[in-house]
C-alpha cells in the first residue's frame, strides 16, 4: 500500500509514552505564536456543537506552514462526565499531508489539550506576569489545574506556593498531595475562591465553562501587580473585575469576538493585545510591577498543531503507534 493510503494511529497511551517534556511544548507553542504574529498561520475561530447543556464538541483546524503542520482537533468537553468516572475532555486530532491533503495521523488529543493549554498560560505569564512571581492561585484542581502548575513551574524557578481551591473536597485533597509530591512546592488548600485569589501573583481559573456564568471573583481580591489567566472563559471573573485590569489580553482577538457573537463574554473590556502581538514584541507586555493584567485564553488550534507535529515526528522516529489502512 502506498504511504498516502495509510495513517499512523496514536492512542492516548502512545502519545504519553513519547515523554515529550513541557519545555518542548512551550517552545513549539511560542514559536507558533511568533508565526501567527507574522501572519503566517491559518486558524479560523473554532465552531462547535452542543449536544448537552454547557457541553461542547469543537472543531479546531490550523495550518502552520513553517512547521509543516496542518490538521484539525475535534475535542469534546462534557461537564457531567466526571460524575460517571470519565474525564471532562476527550477527542481526536488528525494531521494531513501538505501535498496531497490525505490524513497521515490520527491521535488521541487529551494529552495535547492538557499540555498545550498549560504551555499557553506559561507563555502568557512569561511576558505578562511579574518575573518575581512566587504565589500561584489555582481554582479548579483537575487536568488543567495540574498541567498549568507544571508549565508555570517550568518557566518560573522561583515559584514557592500554590493556593488551591476546588468545589469537590476529595479532588482538592488528591490535588494537594499529588502536586506537593510532584513539584516540591508548598501546596495549600484554600477554603474559598477568595482565599485562593488573595495575595497571589498569578491566578489560573479552570472550573467549568458556563454560558450563563455566576462569577464570584471581586476586583478587591486581586493583587496589584498580579496576572490572571482564565481557562474557563468569564465563568469565574466578575465583569467589574475584568474591567479593573490595566491590560486585558487574549490568545486570539478574532476568536474572542466570534464567541462574543455566539452569546459568551457579554461584558468584557476592550482587548489590549493578543498573545502573538505580546510574544513578538509588537505590543509592550508588562510595563511596571503594579499593573494588573489578564489574558483570556480560549485555546487556539495553532497550539495543538505545533504540538501534534512534534508528537507525530517523534512517534515515527521511535516506531510508536499502529499503522492502519485508510
Ligand atoms: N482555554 C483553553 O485553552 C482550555 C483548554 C482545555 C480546557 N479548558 C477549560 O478548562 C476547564 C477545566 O478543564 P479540565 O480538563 O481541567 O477539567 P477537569 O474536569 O479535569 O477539572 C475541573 C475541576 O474543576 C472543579 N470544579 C468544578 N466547578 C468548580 C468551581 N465552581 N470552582 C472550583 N472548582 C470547580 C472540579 O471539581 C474539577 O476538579 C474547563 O472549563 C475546560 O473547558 C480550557
Amino acid at each position: 500500500m502506498s504511504s498516502v493510503g495509510e495513517i499512523l494511529y496514536l492512542s492516548r497511551h502512545d502519545v504519553e509514552k513519547l515523554s515529550i517534556s513541557m519545555k518542548e511544548v512551550i517552545q513549539v507553542v511560542e514559536e507558533a505564536f511568533r508565526e501567527k504574529a507574522k501572519g503566517r498561520t491559518e486558524a479560523p475561530p473554532k465552531p462547535g456543537i452542543h449536544p448537552r447543556k454547557d457541553a461542547f464538541v469543537h472543531a479546531m483546524p490550523a495550518y502552520i506552514p513553517r512547521m509543516r503542520s496542518a490538521g484539525v482537533k475535534w475535542v469534546s468537553g462534557f461537564p457531567e462526565n466526571p460524575r460517571h468516572g470519565l474525564p471532562y475532555i476527550s477527542g481526536l486530532l488528525i494531521l494531513n499531508n501538505l501535498e496531497t491533503g490525505f490524513p497521515i495521523c490520527v491521535m488521541d488529543c487529551t494529552w495535547i489539550t492538557a499540555k498545550r493549554t498549560g504551555a499557553a498560560t506559561a507563555i502568557a505569564a512569561k511576558h505578562l506576569a511579574r518575573p518575581d512571581s512566587k504565589i500561584l492561585g489555582i481554582l479548579g484542581c483537575g487536568v488543567q489545574g495540574r498541567s498549568n502548575v507544571e508549565a508555570l513551574a517550568t518557566v518560573y524557578n522561583n515559584l514557592e506556593e500554590v493556593k488551591a481551591y476546588d468545589i469537590d473536597a476529595e479532588n482538592l485533597h488528591r490535588y494537594v498531595e499529588e502536586m506537593t509530591a510532584r513539584h516540591g512546592l508548598r501546596v495549600v488548600p484554600a477554603a474559598s475562591p477568595r482565599k485562593a485569589v488573595e495575595n497571589c501573583d498569578i491566578v489560573v481559573t479552570a472550573g467549568p465553562i458556563l454560558k450563563r456564568p455566576q462569577p464570584v471573583i471581586e476586583a478587591s481580591w486581586f493583587n496589584e501587580g498580579a496576572f490572571a489567566c482564565p481557562l474557563d472563559f468569564d465563568s469565574y471573573w466578575k465583569p467589574e473585575t475584568m474591567h479593573s485590569m490595566d491590560k486585558f489580553c487574549t490568545d486570539d482577538r478574532e476568536q474572542l469576538m466570534y464567541y462574543k457573537k455566539l452569546g459568551y463574554f457579554s461584558n468584557i473590556p476592550r482587548v489590549y493585545a493578543d498573545l502573538s502581538e505580546i510574544v513578538s514584541g509588537r505590543k509592550p507586555s508588562r510595563e511596571n510591577s503594579d499593573e494588573r493584567i489578564m489574558s483570556m485564553n480560549l485555546g487556539l488550534a495553532i497550539e495543538d498543531m505545533s504540538t501534534a507535529i512534534l508528537i507525530y515526528e517523534k512517534a515515527k522516529k521511535t516506531g510508536v503507534g499502529k499503522t492502519l489502512p485508510l
